[in-house]
């Protein structure tokens, strides 16, 4: 971390707090009234034990008797005192506690509200660990000062009141306290100063840390089938040491200067002895003074503490709140327009890409982007199905992503009915195209949820329909609850086959108008893909048909289709039926030959799970 970080770290954690006071000014202002009351209270205290001590102690001992009256009032006022006390503190603990959790959530849910809004190609550059801890631990860092503020800002104003009243006792003791508050104020700036890149480096370490573990749990497949466990453990083990070396580093600087800082306000004390003793002996000031002087040094060693906290948490709040700002500031979302394509009587829709050139972003921005797609131009009119064909690595998915508007182009237009896809409304976009992706995505929750998604309007009769036209309803209806079953993390407790049908009739459920099909149905059983791809043609139940644009490999899939786009190397190469293609392109002939090859390789050695229903899911995971 530069140093010029560290230098201005102070100034910049006092920056985010400011904000922090700006979003919660009323709850500060309470747990701010409270600390202030705290702190005038206890300077309060300190002259009335004084008083205690010099007008009700030492003429006792002189005299050998004890003045009741005195000694009631002077318990009066202690007891008035400590019950103010009380009161201060619990508005500056209800405050305060208030203020930073309502800011944790607050910030939470901005945070993961820009996730959703942030474009894929800015989650492709961001791990999962990484938007995890940004969401936890960066957001909880950034406020973590706000729990001693109050306090502190109590004690800057009791501190104050401090001096002017040591200035009004005596000039002598008041210049022992302006030598040690600065000493404990410019003590307490440098150890903050010396914890910045401590702390910055142990936030960014826990990232790190959250996301290896992270990806090993998610890749314990692989991990576990490859024999890798040695040396995921090493990697995780590595990064964990380096958290805890940093945060040794840490302990050691605290360790350092805690001491310091509990020390040098008692040192003042003894200071205050002194020089007291001194002056008392000069007659400046009168014995009940110097107790309440001494006895405000001692009572002012606590509360200093808390402006010591916020200084040192101010590192860390300043790391985690850059990790904050850098989500929250983040640009490249794509803005929806004001288009609202909802016919009164749902009808396939139209797509077409229009001479749509594309390009991901560079995971570093000094890498030349290159294109993957080129002068894609093509039609899927209403009501029809369009294979999308090609090899490996072709733009397929990409196309896909294009048509449902995941990512835009960089120049060209993809349209629905005729309107560019960038002007509708994301609720409009959202009903009238699904998309199902090549990796299915099954959430924790019931069958019924995964289908719904919450979406209104559809019941359960809806969900059956959709079940039934992805094949789907014969495997839901044996699951042991139905639609109440949970199909655990990610569709674990589901086979590959089941999961692909599951959101297959979970993109059915809403009733596009044009579906998009990214080679889901690979691990169907071909028969099956086949029935499954002629019901959404023509529906049995008389509903309308969608529009379908499905990426597909198997002749009996593509067979279906009305027209075949074959692409190669992201350009369209050839379109035609499928039988056209098959005559006279050599490429296509080619692909599809080896694809029916491979399949029947395939259907020799494994089992779809048609066949074995409920299997763990492993022998059709692996992909086509
Ligand atoms: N997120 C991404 N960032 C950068 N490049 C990408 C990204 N996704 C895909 N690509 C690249 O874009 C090209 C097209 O990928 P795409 O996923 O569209 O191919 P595909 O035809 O769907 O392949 P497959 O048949 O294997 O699914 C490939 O060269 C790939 O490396
Ligand atoms: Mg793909």
């Amino acid at each position: 971390m530069a140093s010029g970080t560290s230098r201005d770290v102070v100034g910049r954690g006092l920056r985010v707090l400011g904000r922090a006071i700006r979003e919660q000014p009323r709850i500060f202002a309470v747990a701010v009234t409270g600390s202030v009351l705290f702190g005038l209270m206890v300077i309060a205290s300190a002259y009335v034990v004084g008083a205690v001590v010099g007008k009700v102690v030492v003429p006792a001992v002189a005299r050998g008797s004890v003045t009741d009256g005195a000694l009631a009032l002077a318990a009066a006022a202690l007891f008035g005192i400590s019950v103010l006390r009380v009161v201060g503190i619990f508005g500056r603990r209800l405050g305060a506690g208030y203020m930073q959790y309502r800011l944790q959530a607050t910030y939470r849910r901005r945070v993961t509200r820009r996730y959703l809004d942030l474009p894929l190609a800015w989650h492709h550059r961001n791990s999962t660990g990484t938007l995890l801890s940004n969401a936890n631990s960066d957001v909880e860092a950034a406020w973590y000062p706000i729990a001693p503020l109050p306090f502190a800002v109590g004690t800057l104003v009791m501190l104050v009141g401090a001096v002017v009243s040591l200035f009004l006792t005596d000039w002598a003791l008041a210049l022992v306290g302006l030598a040690v508050f600065p000493a404990l104020f410019a003590l307490n700036v440098v150890y903050s100063r010396r914890m910045a890149p401590r702390q910055a480096r142990a936030q960014r370490l826990r990232a790190e840390v959250s996301g290896i573990a992270h990806e090993s749990f998610d890749g314990a497949l692989v991990v576990k089938t490859m024999g890798r466990e040695a040396q995921e453990t090493a990697r995780f083990a590595a990064r964990a040491g380096d958290l805890r070396d940093a945060l040794i580093s840490v302990g050691k600087l605290r360790g350092v200067f805690d001491p310091m800082l509990e020390t040098l306000p008692s040192l003042g004390t003894l200071a205050v002895l002194v020089v007291g003793a001194i002056r008392l002996r000069q007659g400046a000031i009168t014995v009940t003074e110097l107790v309440s002087v001494a006895f405000l040094f001692t009572v002012l060693a606590f509360p200093v503490r808390a402006i010591g906290w916020v200084l040192a948490e101010l590192p860390r709040s300043v790391a985690g709140w850059d990790r904050v700002r850098r989500v929250l500031d983040a640009t490249g979302e794509m803005p929806y327009g004001e288009v609202v394509l909802d016919p009164a009587t749902p009808a396939p829709a139209t797509l077409a890409f229009h001479d749509v050139h594309f390009g991901y972003e560079p995971a570093e921005a000094h890498l030349p982007g290159t294109e993957v797609l080129g002068e894609v131009t093509f039609t899927v009119p209403a009501g029809k199905t369009v294979a999308l064909v090609g090899p490996t690595g072709a733009g397929k998915s990409t196309i896909a992503s294009l048509a449902v508007r995941l990512v835009d182009p960089r120049t060209g237009t993809v349209t629905l009915d005729g309107v560019d896809v960038r002007e509708l409304t994301a609720a409009s976009l959202a009903s009238t195209v699904a998309l199902v992706a090549q990796v299915p995505f099954v959430f924790d929750d019931t069958v019924r949820a995964n289908i719904t998604l919450d979406r209104p309007g559809i019941g359960d009769e809806e969900v059956w329909a959709a079940l039934r036209l992805a094949e789907a309803d014969g495997f839901v209806a044996a699951l042991p609850e139905g639609l109440d079953t949970m199909v655990g993390e990610r569709g674990t407790s589901l086979s590959g086959g089941q999961r692909q049908r599951l959101t297959l009739a979970r993109a059915l459920a809403g009733r596009p108008r044009l579906l998009v099909l990214d080679d889901a149905t690979s691990a169907v059983d071909p028969r099956v893909e086949a029935a499954i791809l002629a019901g959404l043609r023509t529906p049995a139940d008389g509903g309308a048909a969608a529009s379908i644009l499905v990426v597909a490999y198997r002749r009996a899939t593509i067979a279906l289709a009305d027209e075949v786009i074959y692409v190669e190397q992201g350009r369209v190469v050839a379109r035609g039926t499928h039988t056209d293609l098959l005559a006279t392109v050599p490429g296509y002939a080619d692909l599809v030959t080896a694809y029916e090859q491979a399949e029947q390789e395939r259907e020799q050695t494994r089992t779809y799970d048609e066949v074995t229903p409920l299997t763990s899911g492993l022998e059709v995971e692996v992909d086509r």
